[in-house]
């Protein structure tokens, strides 16, 4: 097994103790001891800073922090946390990880990162006309949007073009929204384009001789997509009972079953934002607005489809695609804020929010192989048992040592329910 001091591959990771685990990621990563706290949950996020970041705190709600081992994206080993409360899911996204290691790993890329920010005009009389104002008076709105925000003027970043469509079939009859495409760099971007936005709608109303209603992002960020895709060898697809090809048209079949029908789409799709939600929440990132571009993305054409695809190549190997918005920042809002999001980009050795984004969208790929793998073969449930069993043991009351037996006995005896957990747990007794 290749295994090198530094890279994703940790073998017997999942038998360490926590602290062990942890002191394995600093050995690979090196991170501060505050760093370290943080991971570890004591000084995740203190109830001071948790104060600053909302309203009428009164507490922390906590996550379990996994951390999936294997991946390598773009030729880079990277150690990815995942706050999930499901599992499975984190080995799941090891393990095809590492099936997808043997092809070389994931290879991923962003767009530029522009977010689109929308300008509501209602009221104007004559709409192809304001319309025209609008686009004639382009260049000056873009060079007034430039001088919004100086910081990312100076990094690069800012308004890059505008467009103006007309709504012609609403409910209240039809008006104009403005488009104001604005590069965000390494923010998320919602408070950069808001701003901008806001700032400029004196002007659109003047120009439209409109009235402008709302001022806000759209959270269907499709300038702003991420892409993965990776081979996964038809040598490593064999298991058990199943042969390698019957698995990789299972998969197949599994996929094309999702870009046939929104039912099936809807799953297919919410398996891969298993994984995606995870990173983004552990990096302190808005994962409604990561879930609402991707399922409106979606939907683009007009029908609700699968967001991956899976096919075969000329050999006969397994290759999977993965392409969706990714508005994540690693700069600005609780990216910054939450330590535990900062160690969390640390241990990933993250400096821009396109490399964020390049393993959040392989991460999505690898979580949507697992469940299709276990779905077109064994079903999701025999995975899912050891832990779902565990996670029953607690809730019946089980403690220590007695959780792992309870939890054996009931995956044994194919029963994991609350009710049996602790009838098991009475007999114990003494
Ligand atoms: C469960 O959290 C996710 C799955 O339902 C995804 C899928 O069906 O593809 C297993």
């Amino acid at each position: 097994m290749e295994e090198s001091e530094k890279g994703s591959r940790i073998s017997g990771f999942y038998k360490l103790s926590i602290q062990e685990r942890l002191a394995e990621l600093n050995r690979r990563v090196g991170l501060a001891a505050d760093e370290l706290a943080a991971l570890s949950g004591s000084a995740g996020l203190r109830l001071e800073q948790a104060d600053h970041m909302i309203e009428n705190v009164a507490g922390v709600y906590a996550l379990p922090l996994g951390i999936a081992l294997n991946f390598k994206i773009n030729g880079q080993d990277v150690l990815v946390p995942m706050a999930i409360e499901e599992p499975s899911v984190v080995a799941g996204a090891s393990f095809m990880a590492r099936l997808a290691r043997a092809g070389g790993g994931f290879s991923a890329s962003v767009t530029p990162p522009e977010m689109i920010a929308q300008i509501q005009i209602l009221d104007s009389a004559d709409l192809p006309s304001a319309r025209l104002a609008i686009l004639e008076t382009k260049s000056a709105l873009l060079a007034e949007a430039l001088e919004i925000d100086p910081v990312l003027k100076l990094l690069g970043g800012g308004p890059r073009d505008l467009e103006v469509r007309l709504i012609d079939d609403s409910p209240i009859g039809p008006f104009l929204v403005v488009h104001l495409i604005f590069d965000v760099r390494d923010a998320m971007g919602a408070n950069a384009v808001n701003t901008a936005a806001e700032r400029l709608a004196p002007r659109l109303a003047q120009l439209s001789g409109g009235r402008v209603h709302l001022r806000i992002l759209s959270n269907l960020a499709d300038r702003r997509l991420a892409r993965a895709r990776c081979t996964i060898p038809l040598s490593e697809l064999a298991f058990e009972g199943y042969s390698a090809q019957e698995v990789r048209d299972g998969i197949i079949a599994a996929w094309a079953f999702a870009a046939a029908d929104p039912y099936r789409a809807a799953t297919h799709n919410k398996g891969i934002m298993n994984g995606v939600d995870a990173v983004v929440i552990a990096t302190g990132n808005d994962w409604r607005a990561v879930e609402a571009g991707a399922h409106a993305f979606a939907a683009r054409n007009g029908r609700y489809t699968a967001l991956s695809a899976w096919g075969k190549d000329a050999q006969g190997n397994l290759v999977g695609s993965l392409e969706m918005p990714m508005a994540v920042g690693i700069v600005g809002g609780a990216t910054r804020v939450h330590p535990a999001a900062q160690a969390n980009l640390k241990l990933m050795g993250v400096e821009s929010a396109a490399r964020l984004a390049e393993i959040i969208v392989s991460v999505g790929l690898a979580q949507n192989l697992a469940a299709l793998r276990a779905l077109a073969t064994e079903g999701i449930q025999r995975g899912h048992m050891g832990l779902h069993a565990r996670q029953v043991a607690i809730a019946a009351g089980a403690q220590g040592e007695q959780i792992e037996r309870l939890a054996e006995q009931m995956v044994a005896e194919k029963l994991v329910r609350i009710d049996r957990a602790q009838e098991i747990l009475k007999s114990w007794q003494p």
